[in-house]
């Protein structure tokens, strides 16, 4: 069954990976980086956009299917007019894409604004119509990635019969509502609920940081899957860790895959980005590394660093986990 398929274990009994999608920090050059370390089975890119007045030709030219290849990009769309939401996927198959998600789950005031991302669980029926149409619109499976509600879970239940109903192929669940924005710890109680209560298969999301997260994630929810975001910014190794795992084998990491992780980062920049924003980027990445806790006391010395070009800055910051890749990673 292409369910089934779509969230195969490994052959060691790994639950299917998937890379989250992060709009602003997980952007092409953070996928194309990553992806030289490895260990995901799949990536989300971060939302297409589907304004009221989209030109979806025009509009779905930044989605590169083979970006990660043989890793397949799913494309993600974000709109709430069914007829745009249907053309835009339309258009992202004929690009290539092998899977549809549909957002329900971006708590931006601007996107909730127009009726869009999270607000689409104010009102089953409405996401129940956009997911129904974009089911319709295209023959690769698709699916919904969702938060537990706007204000409160009030319509949590609903919202997930609704979205089973227009005939997903499952659903991604990041267990906060869009009020509580990334604050509280995400609810995995509320991953475990989705479970019991759907025939469809729910992957889980949110605050997987260690192997032992993962490991506590799927054993208390039984999600089908697992989709890491900033766990992986934070530990990039994250994915192979877990593979490793059940698989009893020990995976090291080391420095050189983390220093080939950054320049394939920094190369992935196209040339006309000014240095000063290009360390900028590094910045941003770096400060995610840094949240570990065998690095969080240099964090700020990072942050306040002065560079003009970000191989120098690189540098600098590689000297505080070059050498003791294996110590500061390990799990
Ligand atoms: C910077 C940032 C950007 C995000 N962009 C998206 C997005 O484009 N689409 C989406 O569905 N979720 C987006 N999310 C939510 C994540 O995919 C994920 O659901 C959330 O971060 C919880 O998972 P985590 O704890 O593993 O990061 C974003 C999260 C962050 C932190």
């Amino acid at each position: 069954m292409l369910t089934n398929k779509l969230l195969a274990k490994d052959g060691n009994g790994c639950p299917y990976l998937q890379l989250a999608p992060m709009e602003g920090v997980g952007d092409t050059c953070f996928r194309k980086a990553i992806a030289t370390i490895g260990g995901f089975d799949e990536a989300v890119r971060d939302f297409l956009r589907v304004p009221s007045n989209a030109h979806v030709k025009s509009l779905s030219k930044v989605y590169c299917s083979n970006e990660l290849w043989p890793v397949p990009l799913a494309a993600q769309i974000m709109g709430s007019d069914t007829i745009l939401m249907a053309a835009m996927a339309q258009e992202l198959v004929l690009r290539g894409a092998p899977r549809i998600d549909v957002n329900c789950g971006c708590p931006s005031n601007t996107v909730t604004g127009k009726g869009a991302g999270s607000s689409l669980l104010k009102d089953p029926n409405t996401l129940y119509e956009v997911a129904k149409s974009v089911v319709a619109a295209v023959s690769v499976p698709v699916t919904v990635k969702m938060r537990s509600g706007y204000e409160d879970t009030a319509l949590f239940k609903e919202n997930l019969l609704a979205a089973q109903e227009s005939g997903v192929c499952y659903i991604t669940l990041h267990p906060r509502t869009k009020v509580d924005g990334y604050g509280p710890p995400a609810k995995w109680e509320l991953i475990a609920e989705a479970k019991s209560l759907l025939k469809i298969p729910v992957v889980g999301n949110g605050d997987i940081l260690t192997v032992s997260d993962a490991r506590e994630m799927l054993n208390t929810t039984k999600c089908d899957g697992l989709m890491i975001g900033r766990g992986s910014v934070i530990n990039p190794f994250i994915f192979h860790q877990i593979k490793a795992f059940f698989a009893k084998e020990d995976f090291i990491p080391l420095g050189e895959k983390m220093m080939g992780y950054f320049d394939v980062f920094l190369k992935s920049m196209s040339p006309d980005i000014p240095m000063r924003i290009q360390v900028n980027k590094l910045k941003q990445l770096l400060s995610f590394l840094f949240k570990n806790q065998k690095l969080l006391e240099y964090r700020q010395q990072i942050l306040n660093s002065k560079y003009e070009e970000p191989y120098s800055l690189l540098q600098y910051a590689q000297s505080y986990f070059y050498k003791n890749c294996i110590n500061i990673f390990s799990n």
